[in-house]
């Protein structure tokens, strides 16, 4: 049986780019009866830059909502909070030990994180991140991590230590390998096709969340930056903006790049954006609608929440009792 894990950080409001980048993977792939599913919300991922608590808890509901309301199924799916099953962070801490301090300074996205914070106010744990990440995916003995583009590198990060445990130890962990889109794997900012789509995104123009009201969503559509020219063609080098709504189109309605492109042929910025309003505007909508119902049912999901982690820690654990032999911890 091939295991499929993957998590989303409940940092931020939920927003297209996540959805395509990988809760839209995961639904897909999650109709493969022969394959285990797991996802969490890594809330102790969250922390690594603070979290005021109170809205972080609120969050990690939210997120398990919207799994939910996207089509992830806790029938198929096992679904969790990873601070609610220790065994991740007891992992992280074995597997930091055969990290290399080398391996983790060059990682983009501490690097980045810790430009943006400056270095006295980024903490320890965001250094760490990765090994957590890793913990996560080898407890579950990992085959496919479907993720979006910025998380490769991460993943990279952890085979490198599955690889080396597996070496100075004995061969308990998986391999896993990260499963990407490559064309969706990077939704870009409506304001900046430059920059990546983000949960800390100031502008709100700049990202459609999944709970946007459908207005919000034709606003920001109409008000989406394009690129100089008229032609709607796919070339992210050239005509980065229009490439980035191409992809959502796509995306969204399953129709190809290059049947859209043929579409469009000699039509107006205008009416393409029009369309493509209209298509997220549907595409959303019974996911928003969903959500709203299942926030209001807190001990629904606390209760799907609780039997989700005790499920994760019968696999998890005999992973970590396979770890305490290999390395001779205990007695
Ligand atoms: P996070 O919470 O930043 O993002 C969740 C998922 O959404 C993808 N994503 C995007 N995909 C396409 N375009 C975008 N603009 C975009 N923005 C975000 C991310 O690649 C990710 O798949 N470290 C992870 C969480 C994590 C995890 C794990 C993932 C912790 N442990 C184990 C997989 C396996 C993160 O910060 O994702």
């Amino acid at each position: 049986m091939k295991a499929i894990f993957s998590g989303i950080q409940p940092s931020g409001d939920l927003h297209i780019g996540n959805y395509i980048g990988a809760i839209q993977q995961w639904v897909s792939l999650q109709n493969q009866e022969s394959h285990r599913f797991i996802f969490s919300i890594v809330d102790l991922h969250a922390i690594t830059v603070y979290q005021d608590p109170e809205i972080l808890s609120k969050r990690t509901l939210e997120v398990t909502a919207i799994y939910l309301a996207s089509g992830i199924d806790p029938k198929k799916s096992i679904i969790f909070v990873q601070s609610d099953n220790p065994d991740h962070t007891y992992c992280a801490w074995v597997l930091n030990c055969v990290t290399n301090f080398g391996w983790l300074t060059r990682m983009t996205q501490f690097k980045d994180k810790s430009l943006k914070q400056g270095r006295a106010n980024t903490s320890a744990g965001l250094f760490n991140y990765p090994v957590l990440m890793a913990a996560d995916i080898l407890l579950y003995d990992t085959d496919l991590v479907p993720v979006g583009e910025d998380q490769i590198q991460h993943v990279e990060l952890t085979r490198d230590i599955a690889k080396k445990f597996n070496q100075v130890y004995k061969p308990i962990f998986k391999v896993p390998e990260a499963l990407i889109d490559k064309k969706s794997a990077r939704i870009m900012s409506l304001q900046n096709p430059l920059s990546k789509m983000s949960k800390s995104e100031v502008d709100p123009k700049a990202k459609i969340n999944l709970t946007d009201s459908d207005s919000e969503i034709v606003e920001k559509i109409r008000k989406a930056v394009t690129d100089s020219g008229n032609e709607i063609i796919y070339d992210p080098k050239a005509k980065p903006a229009i490439s980035n709504l191409l992809v959502i189109f796509s995306k969204f309605s399953g129709r190809s790049i290059s049947d859209l492109q043929d579409y469009y042929k000699g039509k107006k910025y205008s009416e393409f954006k029009e369309d493509l309003a209209e298509v997220v505007v549907e595409n959303i909508r019974p996911i928003r609608e969903r959500y709203f119902e299942l926030i209001d049912n807190k001990d629904y999901l606390i209760d799907l929440l609780k039997k989700g982690a005790e499920k994760a820690f019968e696999i998890s654990h005999k992973k970590v009792l396979e770890i305490n032999s290999a390395v001779g911890l205990g007695i």
